[in-house]
């Protein structure tokens, strides 16, 4: 069963949408089941900081991958690039008052494409 939390946000996603003018977008596809998440962020420099001044989402997938989209754009709006880095996908489960232990996996959809915005973010800043 999903908590209460996981329906909350599944039916009232937050930050959902498309970001036009983002700084980056991360993406990640599960190979198993076939969902697909894409991560936008906007970043503001403030104090020598990187800080996530926006983020959306939009998702293509399950009930838990959309409350965990929402819930991670909640976790990382307003930290630094290097705290959203550590955002686990335990974070976001506990966060949501846990998940069904068959839909552990659609939270890392959420992590690993908030990691893969950093990581472009990063790399559009500072070419290799
Ligand atoms: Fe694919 Fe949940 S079943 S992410």
């Amino acid at each position: 069963m999903y908590s209460d939390k996981v329906l909350d946000h599944f039916k009232n996603p937050r930050n959902m949408g498309e970001m036009k003018d983002a700084d980056a977008c991360g993406e990640y596809g599960n190979p198993i089941c076939g969902d697909l998440m894409f991560i936008y962020i906007k970043v503001d420099r403030r104090n020598g900081k990187d800080i996530i001044n926006d983020i959306s989402f939009q998702t293509f997938g399950c009930a838990a991958a959309i409350a965990t989209s929402s819930m991670i754009t909640e976790l990382a709006k307003g930290k630094t690039l290097e705290e959203a880095k550590t955002i686990t996908r335990d974070d976001i489960a506990n966060s949501l008052g846990g998940l069904p232990p068959q839909k552990l996996h659609c939270s890392n959809l959420a992590a690993d494409a908030l990691h893969d915005a950093i990581e472009k973010y990063y790399s559009k800043k500072e070419p290799q």
